[in-house]
């Protein structure tokens, strides 16, 4: 039975909830950390209970419906009203002591989820990394490693990692649907929560709370990395740029007055992603596109038309550019790319 149950549940919930799909980058019936699980296993516990009461109201009214049934769906002297009385108090009570009883059933393992995705595991020092959340990007900051990167971050694999959110403007909610959340960006508020991957691999995330016109473009990737791998990752993120001698289009378009490349002087902005290894990540534009020179290219070209609303776009482009009439080349857009594409 439970060989059974584990192996159609997924496509029954699938079929209820229709539009999901089981697998996939984002999907929570796919869980590969231990916060992921146990909000799966409680998931289950409401689904298998919302079934039960589904199979046995339903049940109850197409039997009555069947049974009671006056042919020809008329009262008549055969087949009179039945008696129309106050009810049945004995039944009533039961009702509600069932009732009772299954809101318990989903309660007890709701409460106790939440108590666990805040409680840190005993044993081992849990990994902080603060999660800023902008309009629409992530800045991932390793306080104790003195990593910046942006939309991508990277984790060891097994150890626990506490994610501290705050955002910089408007409500996000951060989210790895394969590793568990959400948890709300409030304003003025610190607030985390633990998440661990059982194995390597590439995690997308999400933002879950509608935070303005790009909000459905507002992603990210969680890598998970054996520990060895991760060490590696973060002494190559330490690192300053392998390439300090910026391009004259990285200039022309002040670049570094609203993102970081370290080791280059005079881009050490805070407003965008930080860029000093941003040739190493998979994805541009805060996980809507593959690290490719061609997406890059396009991005730079116009990031308005795949994010609408951006503040390269809004502040930068439209509102700096435009007015001084400097106008990005063809050739302009080769040497950012070539150059952003050459920061490993
Ligand atoms: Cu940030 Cu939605």
């Amino acid at each position: 039975m439970n060989r059974w149950i584990k192996n159609w549940q997924p496509l029954l919930a699938a079929l209820l909830v229709s539009g999901c799909s089981l697998s996939g980058p984002q999907s929570t019936l796919d869980a590969d950390g231990p916060v992921a699980r146990l909000q799966y296993e409680t998931f289950l516990v409401t689904f298998w209970v919302s079934v039960a009461i589904f199979a046995v109201v339903g049940g109850m009214f197409l039997y009555a419906l069947v049974k009671f049934r006056a042919p020809g769906g008329e009262v008549s002297r055969d087949y009179p009203l039945p008696d129309q009385g106050h009810g049945n108090p004995l039944l009533e009570i039961g009702v509600i002591f069932v009732s009772i009883l299954l809101i318990g059933i989903v309660a007890v393992p709701t409460v106790y989820g939440v108590l666990y995705a805040g409680t840190l595991p005993e044993g081992q020092k849990a990994l902080r990394i603060n999660v800023t959340g902008y309009q629409w990007w992530w800045k991932f900051e390793y306080p104790e490693l003195g990593v910046v990167t942006g939309n991508e971050a990277a984790i060891p694999v097994g150890r626990p990692v506490e994610f501290h959110v705050q955002t910089a403007d408007v409500l996000h909610s951060f989210w790895i649907p394969r590793l568990g959340g959400k948890m709300d960006l409030t304003p003025g508020q610190d607030d985390w929560i633990w998440l661990q991957a059982d194995k390597p691999g590439n995690y997308w995330g999400q933002c879950t709370e509608f935070c303005g016109e790009s909000h459905a473009f507002m992603r990210m990737r969680v890598q998970a990395f054996e520990p060895e791998e991760f060490d590696k990752w973060v002494a190559g993120q330490k690192a300053v740029a392998v390439n300090t001698q910026a391009p004259a289009a990285f200039n022309k378009f002040q670049c570094g007055v609203c993102h970081t490349v370290r080791g280059v002087p005079g881009a050490a902005g805070l407003v965008g992603p930080d860029l000093t290894h941003v040739g190493s990540r998979s994805s541009i534009a805060a996980g809507i596109k593959d690290m490719t020179a061609g997406n890059l290219k396009e991005w730079i070209h116009n990031p308005n038309d795949l994010k609408p609303g951006n503040t390269m776009y809004k502040a930068g482009y439209k509102a700096m550019f435009e007015p001084m009439h400097i106008e990005m080349t063809g050739a302009d857009e080769d040497q950012l790319v070539e150059y952003l594409m050459s920061l490993k």
